[in-house]
């Protein structure tokens, strides 16, 4: 009965690494997908992780079922770590979550949630947006708009063309933002953005759906939290899908959190129930390892603070690798200014070349990345950035 089914090509984020595995060049480069590597191109496991699986290790006495919200303590540090100790929602118990299988898993049942409730509903998503957003949501039955994000010419925010489009979102309308750390763009709202943002949400009444995947990896945990702990203080209700896969390097274990701030706990009770439900019909429940482990970091102070300065550390590299590649281009006589790198946020950059001097750097230098332009930071270090920035200015 499958032969009905077009071919697919391959995934175009996570077809790069199977196209780059295949290729015999010695010099070739990954900046495809969105991991984490260190100076010898590994990713490794974060030092505090590795001590709570030791300690997960003694402690786990059964591979029993856990309950189907997921480890409550898990949920409830990283409510912690999303919203702040301050937070008046979490205080006033207003917020609905469970243990999702990733950020994707969030983003998923979330969409099904909100199908539920109104099949109508429209999300508007940012162009260019994460590849994956568009099956994770749309699959679900929401309805896909766009509003204008990203000017490829300036390397900046539309930040006016996307507060126009937005206008037209009301009502039973939610609008999809990256909380920080902007996936493709790296390019990141300001504060005052921020501010602006919430004031038309008011204004308008339509949700924000908030995806926080890169906690940590912009300005610092605190920082990076700033436009969602605004929306989640101000609005009735926000939906929130959360990813430990970068910031705790927990990619394959599948740990995500998907949280919505409601208006008060009697509709808590009612979405803590539908949420669930949803996730029953689906998956039944979370895997529980990779929750776990987190748990056991957040609720150590110890551990805690080790894990806040190995995220610091990666940050800060991230940034140093910014900085060596504008320097190498600028050293290897590009005549673009690319000093727009230096402020793009997080694990990604966007070059702003086309598609074809993508593939031609693809094709003829070995370097792997996305065909819009996007670039894993973290896939430069000190052995590849001068192949990578002739490789650059020889297809400009
Ligand atoms: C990415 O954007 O590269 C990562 O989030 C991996 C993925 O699943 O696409």
């Amino acid at each position: 009965m499958f032969e009905v089914l077009p071919y697919l090509e391959p995934d175009p984020i996570l077809g790069l690494s199977t196209a780059f595995k295949k290729d015999s060049n010695a010099a070739k480069i990954d900046l495809g997908v969105g991991v984490y590597k260190d100076e010898h191109g590994n990713t490794p496991i974060m030092t505090s992780v590795a001590k709570a699986q030791k300690i997960l290790l003694d402690r786990e006495t059964t591979k029993s079922y856990i309950t189907m919200q997921g480890h409550q303590g898990y949920i409830d540090n990283m409510l912690e770590l999303l919203l702040g100790e301050e937070s008046s929602v979490l205080r006033e118990d207003r917020v609905a979550a469970v243990q999702a299988p990733g950020g994707c898993g969030a983003l998923r049942i979330l969409s099904e949630l909100v199908a539920r409730t109104n099949e109508k509903a429209r999300v508007f998503v940012s162009d260019p947006t994460w590849a994956n957003h568009i099956p994770l949501i749309g699959s679900a039955g929401l309805q896909l708009e766009t509003y204008p994000y990203f000017d490829k010419d300036k390397a900046g925010i539309k930040f006016d063309a996307m507060m126009d489009t937005l206008k037209d979102a009301g009502k039973g309308d939610l609008v999809l933002l990256h909380g920080c750390c902007h996936n493709p763009t790296g390019a990141d709202l300001t504060n005052e953005q921020w501010d602006a943002v919430l004031e038309l949400a008011q204004d308008r009444g339509f949700i924000p759906f908030i995806d926080v995947a890169y906690l940590g990896f912009g300005d610092g945990l605190d920082e990076d939290a700033y436009g969602l702990r605004l929306l989640a203080e101000n609005l009735p209700e926000v939906i929130i899908a959360a990813s430990c896969s970068k910031n705790f390097g927990l990619y394959r274990e599948r740990v995500g959190l998907a949280a919505i701030v409601t208006e008060n706990t009697k509709t808590r009770d009612i979405v803590q129930g539908q949420i669930q439900s949803v996730a029953r019909g689906s998956y039944s429940m979370p895997p529980s390892y990779g929750g776990a482990l987190v748990d056991i970091i957040l609720s150590d102070t110890a551990l805690k603070k080790e894990w806040v300065s190995e995220v610091n550390s990666i940050r800060n590299r991230m940034q140093s690798l910014r900085t060596m590649l504008v320097e190498k281009l600028n050293d290897n006589g590009a005549e673009q200014d690319f000093s727009f790198i230096n402020t793009q946020k997080g694990m990604f950059s966007f070059l702003c070349i086309t598609p074809e001097q993508v593939r031609e750097m693809r094709d003829k230098h070995s370097v792997y990345f996305v065909e819009s332009s996007r670039i894993n930071i973290a896939g430069i270090n000190q052995q590849n950035v001068d192949t990578l920035a002739r490789a650059l200015v020889s297809v400009l």
